[in-house]
């Protein structure tokens, strides 16, 4: 690995993720070089990649130097000011033609900026989700690359190979569209992500809190969850959680964890993008805010003493048919969470002109990917089926599965209302799937209140036009 100019990919950034993809790159047979401005990153990376085609380079001069033309780097550094940094220093170093792929959750709104700002280098720009964690870096991520078309046909063979396989054999990473799409698409699968985990939560929450269920006896649960429709790592992982013990306390893990949820601002992100582009996606950002609520912790203990309650707090109905209820109701939440994913993609996609292939995408957060799940091979389906399906809610498939399990939303939102539990994307997801199955909304009434005091207009159902009316 002495020869100059012997490296398939350079990658700068050798934290947890970086050094992961160089492992599970260099095990595919790839030449790759690591750079990081730390010292014992550099030497970690070089004593797990001994006897494999690899090697650290002491500067970024060094790592551009032994790559092959046209030249690949992957940066896998923290999102925002330490990607401009590296992209400046690379900027000197790299010709035209060369790519350079950010594979970190960054905001797309920089990715877009850094498009621009290296239109005039010829550098192929790629915004690239990657989405898995160590474990998925190491064995397969899923991977959403987009950006500049040009640089795919140069780094498909490597991106692909290392990514993780769906069950028919197809590869988790795919060109996803031009400009920013890679990262977009990263983003409403994070917001999908806070929506998914945050539904999970409650119905463990429902099982704890109503019928006073032991973390052993909701792991088995979760465990047989696990083997049906819900069937997802995120549910997968919750069974292995609950079943976790302490060794400290001898007590479930889970119940000596503090109930404050951090976040580093992806889910805000897609809840944001939402509000910007006017799509309706309130479970994702009431997974958001069940963070925040979650975060203040004093304020939640000094209310508690204060705030009047549910009268009802014991559950006496059939408990077995209410975990089941559970199950079906956590299934209908989901499938409302991913319909406003699908919804924030769909507005992004009419905004920004990308053209997205919505069932490549479903298609891709198959394996490798956080929110992979069973029932993304349908999500697939549907969006082969019909393209310019409205929602997937609609899709017949959907339709038919929100069918039969909207009446377990209904009650145990119901249920958990009466109780005093606080099931907050439960509910939005009701209310979601509610309201857009109303031919008819009280919003004639509020353009009347903004015509009142703002003379805002309205319009009749009866003739076309705008209106005005002097209310007193
Ligand atoms: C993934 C995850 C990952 C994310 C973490 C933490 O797809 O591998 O989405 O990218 O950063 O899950 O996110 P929060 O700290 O916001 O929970």
């Amino acid at each position: 690995m002495d020869n100059p100019q012997d490296l398939d990919i350079g990658i700068v950034g050798l934290g947890v993720m970086g050094e992961n993809l160089a492992l599970n790159l260099a095990g595919k047979g790839f030449a790759v070089g690591g750079f990081d401005l730390e010292a014992h990153k550099r030497e970690s990376f070089t004593a797990r990649t001994v006897g494999k085609p690899a090697r650290a380079a002491r500067s970024l001069a060094e790592l551009v130097a032994g790559l092959r033309a046209p030249r690949k780097l992957l940066l896998m550094v923290p999102a925002g000011a330490a990607v401009d940094a590296v992209i400046a220093d690379l900027r000197p170093l790299l010709a035209a033609g060369d790519v350079v792929i950010d594979g970190g959750n960054t905001r797309f709104t920089d990715t877009q900026r850094r498009i621009t700002e290296l239109a005039d280098t010829g550098i192929l720009y790629v915004g690239a989700g990657v989405s898995g964690g160590e474990e998925g870096a190491l064995r397969g991520p899923a991977i959403m690359p987009g950006g500049d078309a040009k640089a795919w046909p140069l780094i498909q063979p490597m991106l692909q190979a290392i990514a993780a396989r769906a069950d028919d054999g197809k590869p988790c990473c795919d060109w996803v569209g031009p400009g920013a799409s890679g990262h977009y698409v990263k983003m409403v699968h994070n917001g999908i992500e806070y929506a998914d985990m945050q539904t999970i939560c409650e119905a463990y929450w429902l099982m704890n809190q109503l019928l006073g269920m032991p973390a052993a006896e909701m792991a088995d649960v979760f465990s047989q969850w696990n083997e049906g429709e819900l069937s997802s790592y995120l549910v997968g992982i919750t069974a292995d959680i609950l079943r976790y013990t302490d060794t400290r306390s001898g007590e479930p893990l889970v119940d000596r964890i503090l109930d404050t949820a951090e976040q580093k601002g992806t889910g805000k992100w897609a809840s944001q993008a939402a509000l910007d582009l006017g799509v309706t996606a309130p479970t994702i950002a009431d997974a958001v805010f069940a963070r925040t609520v979650s975060a203040v912790k004093d304020e939640r203990v000094a209310a508690s003493t204060v705030l009047a309650g549910a009268e009802t707090k014991v559950f006496k109905g059939d408990r077995t048919a209410f975990v089941e209820k559970i199950r079906r109701a956590l299934l209908a939440a989901k499938v409302c969470a991913y319909a406003q994913g699908f919804q924030l993609l769909r507005a992004a996609d009419r905004e920004y002109q990308w053209d997205l292939p919505f069932d490549t995408i479903a298609s891709l957060w198959r394996a490798g990917c956080i929110i992979r799940a069973r029932l993304l091979e349908d999500i697939r389906k549907a969006w082969g089926r019909q393209p310019d399906l409205a929602n997937l809610l609609v899709d017949e498939h959907f339709a038919r599965l929100m069918a039969e399990c909207q009446e377990d939303l209904r009650e145990v939102v119901a249920t958990a209302a009466m109780h005093g539990v606080a099931v907050p994307a439960f509910m939005s997801a009701l209310a979601y799937y509610d309201a857009y199955r109303s031919p008819r909304l009280p919003a004639n009434l509020l353009q009347a209140q903004r015509d009142y005091f703002g003379a805002h207009t309205y319009q009749r159902i009866d003739c076309a036009g705008k209106f005005h009316t002097k209310w007193n």
